[in-house]
């Protein structure tokens, strides 16, 4: 684990893994391997951090799925007294069950182990075969005086996610990810300075085949900040967790000159909603 100081208010722990498809045990214990001893407000794990995200079937996921407003989950269980133990946050993908529907959702569970769910809006290519859509809508969830907005993988090619979230007062957008397409992580500096907000994208790296899929995935996790720098980038290919501290207060000022506000000036009755 390496710790880079930035401002210092709020620390993010950004985790890169490299789930192995439906061993979700020695995906747990592999990962809290890299965040043993970190300190931190929040620690971000990708999209179906723990799962793998190659499936194939809705059968597939009867046998790795959670259900955290029932009760149930191993890593939802795991995760829930680990915060309170840790006094610290966490957030990840799952695969969610809820009554007979599959959701490719986020769960941030708090250091109270109290929780909040969302359920990814934009589903990518096959997950529409075997997830339902999410129905939470966006979701902003305040700890410490620190806004943390909620988003899954694909939602980043839809510039209204993370503007909505923006527009909700998030300080800093938590990105769940498993990227196979080339252009998120530069995208995602746009992303940070059209809204004036830090973007956190936990990605995972490596190679998943099931049956005739295969995917390639592209690592390079990151934080963005709002002036659109990458403030921290990681390698394509290796598995680790880094800790920043952020000033959330930079993403609150919106003014980018002293005539313009990126929020205040904005012409809705020009645009197509
Ligand atoms: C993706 O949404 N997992 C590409």
């Amino acid at each position: 684990m390496t710790k880079e100081e930035i401002l210092g208010v709020a620390a993010i722990t950004i985790v890169q893994n490299n789930p192995k498809l439906f061993h979700v045990s020695e995906n747990l214990e592999n990962s809290l391997e890299l965040i043993k001893g970190v300190k931190s407000n929040v620690i971000l794990f990708p999209e179906l951090a723990f799962t793998g995200y190659a499936f194939t079937d809705r059968k597939e996921l009867e046998g790795i799925c959670e259900s955290p407003l029932e009760g149930r989950g191993k890593v939802f269980s795991y995760f829930r007294q680990y915060c309170v133990d840790n006094n610290v946050n966490v957030a990840y993908g799952f695969v969610e069950k809820y009554k007979d529907l599959f959701f490719n959702s986020m769960i941030f569970v708090r250091s109270n182990g109290e929780f909040e769910l969302y359920r990814k809006t934009h589903l990518f290519c096959r997950e529409k075969l075997f997830f339902s859509p999410g129905d939470t809508g966006f979701k902003i969830i305040e700890e410490n005086n620190v806004k943390y907005g909620l988003a899954i993988c694909f939602d980043w090619m839809f510039p209204e996610s993370f503007r909505t979230l923006s527009l909700m007062g998030a300080d800093i957008i938590l990105h769940a990810a498993n990227l196979v397409l080339p252009y998120c992580q530069e995208a995602n500096r746009l992303r940070s300075l059209e809204n004036r907000v830090f973007i956190a994208t936990a990605n995972r790296c490596g190679h998943e085949n099931n049956r005739e899929i295969s995917y390639d995935f592209t690592g390079m996790s990151q934080l963005t900040a709002p002036n659109g720098e990458v403030v921290k980038r990681f390698s394509t290919d290796n598995c680790e967790a880094v800790t920043i501290d952020i000033d959330e207060k930079d993403s609150r000022n919106k003014k980018i000159n002293p005539f313009n506000d990126l929020f205040k000036d904005r012409v809705r009755k020009f645009y197509h909603l």
